[in-house]
């Protein structure tokens, strides 16, 4: 890890309605980490990533991308950025009426103009990257979650992104698929060096693929650290939280955080 900061999420707050979602988040991301974001469901982890890509405007707060507060960006200053980051969305937001292949190959053919055999080539390597080699020509329609959930991961790093966000690339899979996407994301951050965020409310999969954690209750940030560190703390939040989430831990996990 270099020690650059990435990404600075400044005191971040928004709200729709009478509905205060994101409390004053502040957050960096170092450059080669991952950083997983977990939090009960409902605590406004996805709206978070939406304001570090910038598809959600804050009520006050800002997100610095190497320096520099995207919220100030012209829109084609914004288009740049995020030409550095790669998305994978919660439940894999593809494109039913396109193949698998035509899903990938989508941000090579509107930001870069690719065609012909170039583009060919880049589908075929990223889904040989995500294990689905040969299987181009299919419709999502045609494909499990888990394959969905890997399709959608192949295009986020269609172009080499610099920053993958993923939303949740496990929930909903059963174990032995969600522990292949755990492997899938880990392997991915050591081929393309990224830096990564993972939000997820999995405590196992938080332990198996972050370097960092921090936990989200209620809009608020109420602890940050490395795994071991979410372990053994004794903040109450923290604890309550590992405990509401030990089905979800490995034996070894469960035996690190006192949990027997
Ligand atoms: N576009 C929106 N308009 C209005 N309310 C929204 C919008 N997006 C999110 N919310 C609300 O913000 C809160 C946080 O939502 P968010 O999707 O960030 O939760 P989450 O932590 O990602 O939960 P989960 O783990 O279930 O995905 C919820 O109360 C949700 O209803
Ligand atoms: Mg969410």
């Amino acid at each position: 890890m270099s020690g650059r900061t990435l990404i600075d999420v400044r005191d971040l707050w928004k709200s729709f309605g009478d509905n205060q979602v994101l409390k004053g988040i502040s957050l960096e991301l170092i450059e080669g980490e991952t950083l997983v974001v977990l939090g009960p469901s409902g605590c406004g982890k996805s709206v978070l990533l939406k304001h570090i890509i910038g598809l959600l405007v804050p009520d006050r707060g800002e997100v610095l991308f190497c320096g520099r507060n995207i919220f100030d960006m012209s829109v084609k200053e914004l288009g740049e950025a995020r030409q550095h980051f790669g998305m994978v969305f919660q439940g894999a937001a593809l494109f039913d009426s396109m193949t698998v292949g035509e899903n990938i190959g989508l941000p090579a053919v509107e930001r870069k103009g690719m065609r012909g055999q170039e583009l060919e080539t880049l589908i075929e390597d990223k889904l040989r990257l995500v294990g689905l080699e040969g299987l181009s020509g299919l419709r999502p329609s045609e494909i499990s979650g888990g394959m969905k959930k890997r399709v959608a991961l192949a295009r986020a790093i269609a172009l080499n992104p610099d920053i993958i966000l993923y939303d949740e690339p496990t929930t909903g899979l059963d174990p032995i698929m969600a522990e292949q996407i755990n492997e899938l994301i880990r392997d991915t951050q050591n081929k393309l060096s990224a830096t990564s965020i993972v939000v997820t409310h999995d405590l196992h999969s938080a332990c198996f693929i972050g370097d960092r954690v921090a936990l989200v209750e209620s809009g608020r940030i109420e602890f940050v650290g490395s795994t071991d560190e979410l372990m053994d703390t004794e903040d109450k939040a923290v604890r309550n939280f590992i405990a509401r989430g030990r089905a979800n831990l490995g034996p070894r996990e469960s035996d690190r955080a006192g949990l027997h």
